[in-house]
């Protein structure tokens, strides 16, 4: 397109945001492009994110389990040997087939322009966009969506060079298993890579400057899910802030002391993850120039139709507010097109999902007990460990619980909380049940089949509403 042609719709990034808006704006019709300059679509999430980590934690999983959980299966096995550069390569071919897949099959399929560069704001319709393969090119669009994610937050005076103080990107590519690791945050990245390396045979180490880990988990899930991971031999030290790092003798000597204040500690590491949270990216994009309004942690300041301050701007996904996950970025998608097209596009925040994929997982929708009792809500607990579920018993894998919160007047279904196998899968119907508004008793009275471990989420149900059988 020249300046002549307008596009209908520009997509800046081509992340789970930014590659789902545009194949949404290209199905309703719109003359779509994506500017994306990674080189490869699927953003943070495809590349470097979501889908490498995975893939290392499903097969790091395998591994583990061969080594220490066949016998009692019945299952001998000879000489277990970690080919890390295989698991490695198995990991990219995922990610290859999938940021692949965008471009050649769904970009082509829905005719969907795709712009190899960098963009920025030359006005509020018009981006110049240098071209990853050298020159610059000046497109316009009458709608301009804002898709370009998040980065690692660095920490103040701990340089990350991907080598032995890594971020999440590093920690996706160590070229062999590091004898000692400290991980710097207890949050999701921390507790998903570090549980990776740990099964690989590193001795981690987890710093959490809070009381608690899991960013913002119910705590008594929390508190279960320390539990757990310090059995799998992760370490952890809460309550303790990072002072600063030094190299020396190919070592990384971290700093360490309790929050609120006291003796300092050296912890010695031969790798180190920082993974203290993601912060959007904002800068350079020309956004200030033009008037597009960002807020004090540098989010694209959006209304409820994912306006920005600058007409015929939106922002979606990790460069403005909300969680940092990929299915809040694509519904986000989804509705700003809707929006464009029919003035009417939706998202549940209420009915977002979160998930930590560890061994067992973890996942939740709607609000923890934390939060209620913040905002004062009557509610009613109704919990169902795994180790009294029938499935999860015969599986030999019985670790963790279902805990459903209900409001306590009517029974409606607040928040659903899990620790156990496939809790990531699970948590779909607490999803469903939080967008339906359901009661316990809807889901206590639904028939779910057995053996399978989403009895216990039914059990669950039952014990916040009546009682359960099998406990
Ligand atoms: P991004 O995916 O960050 O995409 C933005 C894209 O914009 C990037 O590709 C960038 O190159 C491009 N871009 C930026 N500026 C420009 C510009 N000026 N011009 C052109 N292109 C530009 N979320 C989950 O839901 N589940 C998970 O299991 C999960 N695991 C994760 C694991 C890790 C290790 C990490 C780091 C993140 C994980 N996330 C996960 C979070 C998830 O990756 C993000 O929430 C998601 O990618 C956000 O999508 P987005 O489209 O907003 O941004
Ligand atoms: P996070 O926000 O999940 O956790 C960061 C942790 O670091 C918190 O527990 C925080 O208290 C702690 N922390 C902050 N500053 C610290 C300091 N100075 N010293 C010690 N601890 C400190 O962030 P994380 O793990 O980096 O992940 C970033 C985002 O990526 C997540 O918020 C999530 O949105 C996304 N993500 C999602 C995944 C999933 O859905 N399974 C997997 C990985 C990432």
């Amino acid at each position: 397109a020249t300046a002549a042609e307008p596009y209908d719709v520009i997509v800046i990034g081509g992340g789970p945001g930014g590659y789902v808006a545009a194949i949404k704006a290209a199905q309703l019709g719109y003359k779509t492009a994506c500017v994306e300059k990674r080189g490869a679509l699927g953003g943070t999430c495809l590349n470097v994110g979501c889908i490498p980590s995975k893939a290392m934690l499903n097969n790091s999983h395998i591994y583990h389990q061969t080594l220490h959980d066949t016998a009692k299966r019945g299952i001998d096995v000879g000489d277990v040997k970690l080919n890390l550069p295989n698991m490695l390569k198995a990991k990219e071919n995922s990610v290859n087939a999938l940021t692949s897949g965008i471009e050649s099959y769904l970009f082509k399929k829905n005719k969907v322009d795709y712009i190899k560069g960098t963009a920025k704001f030359a006005s509020a319709t018009q981006l110049n966009v240098a071209l990853n393969e050298g020159g610059e090119t000046q497109i316009e669009g009458k709608n301009i969506i804002i898709a370009t994610g998040s980065e690692v937050t660095p920490f103040p005076g701990i340089e990350i060079d991907e080598k032995q103080i890594v971020s999440s990107t590093g920690a996706l590519e160590l070229q062999e298993v590091p004898k000692k690791m400290v991980v710097i945050g207890g949050g999701v990245i921390g507790l998903e890579l570090g549980s990776v390396w740990s099964r690989l045979g590193a001795e981690v180490t987890v710093v959490e400057f809070m009381g608690s880990i899991g960013a913002g988990m119910d705590a008594e899930i929390a508190k279960n899910f320390q539990k757990i991971l310090t059995k799998q031999d992760l370490k952890f030290k809460l309550n303790t802030k990072v002072i600063g790092a030094e190299k020396k003798d190919g070592k990384v000597l971290l700093n360490v002391e309790a929050a609120k204040g006291g003796k300092p500690e050296t912890l010695e590491a031969d790798v180190v993850l920082v993974s203290i949270g993601r912060r959007p990216v904002t800068k350079n994009l020309g956004l200030e120039e033009i008037g597009v309004e960002l807020d004090n942690r540098g989010r694209v300041v959006i209304d409820d139709q994912f306006n920005t301050s600058v007409k015929g701007i939106k922002c979606i996904g990790d460069a403005t507010f909300g969680p940092m996950l990929a299915h809040k970025a694509e519904e986000e998608a989804i509705a700003a097109i809707e929006i464009i097209k029919s003035g009417h596009g939706h998202v549940n925040y209420d009915a977002i999902p979160s998930v930590v994929y560890t061994h067992p997982e973890v996942a939740w929708v709607g609000k923890n007990e934390q939060e209620l009792k913040e905002a004062g809500v009557a509610y009613k607990v109704g919990k169902f460990p795994f180790s009294a579920n029938s499935r999860a018993k015969t599986n030999q894998d019985a670790e963790g619980l279902v805990k459903f919160i209900v409001e306590k007047e009517t029974d409606q279904v607040l928040g659903c909380h899990i620790i156990g196998p496939n809790a990531g899968e699970m948590i779909a119907s607490a999803c469903l049940a939080v967008e339906y508004q359901a009661s316990a008793e809807d889901i206590a009275r639904t028939c779910h089949a057995h053996p399978t471990l989403s009895e216990a989420f039914k059990e669950a149900a039952m014990a916040a509403y009546d009682q359960p059988i099998h406990m």
